[in-house]
């Protein structure tokens, strides 16, 4: 059993499975999961809002300190609230998607909100996702892991997702994922890497459920040893 509460840091690309395998292993801990990426995604959607160009960083660092983003944990997932507007689906659309690699480029929007994600983590307890977690957000983390995926899998996970008039042809998917990697990858501040310390988990021909499982013995681990 796990008593000494601890952090988890869970990274890697677009469609690699990351948050519904932090939320399943935040729920069998009795943690509290924090998508980092809803966080970017409300910037994004507030941007298109106020008209705010992805490149236009003065414009963007002023509007993310106007912005009160809220994450609300429960059992289908988390609530994201925006001044308090729930925009957990808004953030979800293709629009959003398109742009919000290159809005979470940008120097004063990710100050911001790596600021809130600290916060969070203050009481231990947490599961966060992300790009940078392991590496820049909680350096310290008990536990950290890179879950990676093939392209292929990962565009074939995302097509499943869409349906009816969100379908999306699956190449188009699998361009569209490849090139969020890339840029994800190239960006200059905390871009997408696998930290020194964290475990590589290939989730290409794995269930979700033995994801799980690997992480929560990682977890398992750590929390004897300390
Ligand atoms: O995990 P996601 O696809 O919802 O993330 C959306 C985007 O936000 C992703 O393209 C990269 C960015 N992101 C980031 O730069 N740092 C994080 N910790 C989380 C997400």
């Amino acid at each position: 059993s796990i008593s000494g509460r601890i952090n988890v840091a869970i990274d890697g690309p677009a469609g690699a499975g990351k948050s519904t395998v932090a939320r399943k292993v935040a729920e069998q801990l009795g943690y509290i999961y924090v998508d980092t990426g809803a966080m970017y995604r409300a910037v994004a959607y507030a941007a298109i809002g106020a008209g705010i160009g992805p490149d236009d960083s003065d414009k963007l660092g002023r509007l993310v300190q106007t912005l009160r983003i809220e994450l609300a944990p429960g059992s289908e997932g988390q609530t994201v609230w925006l001044n308090g507007e729930n925009v957990t689906s808004a953030i979800r659309t293709r629009e959003v998607t398109l742009i919000v690699s290159q809005i979470a480029s940008h120097e004063p929007v990710r100050l911001k909100l790596v600021g809130l994600q600290r916060a969070l983590a203050d009481s231990k307890g947490i599961v966060m996702d992300g790009r940078d977690i392991g590496t820049h957000v909680l350096p310290g983390a008990e536990v950290k892991v890179f879950l990676v995926a093939s392209v292929e899998v990962r565009a074939l996970r995302r097509f499943q997702e869409l349906s009816g008039d969100q379908a999306v042809p699956i190449e188009q998917l699998e361009r569209e994922i490849a090139e969020r990697d890339r840029s994800d990858e190239r960006r200059e501040i905390s871009p997408l890497i696998c930290a020194k310390d964290a475990e590589v988990i290939d989730s290409t021909e794995l269930t979700i459920d033995q994801v799980v499982e690997r992480i929560l013995d990682l977890c398992r681990t750590k929390t004897v040893e300390a």
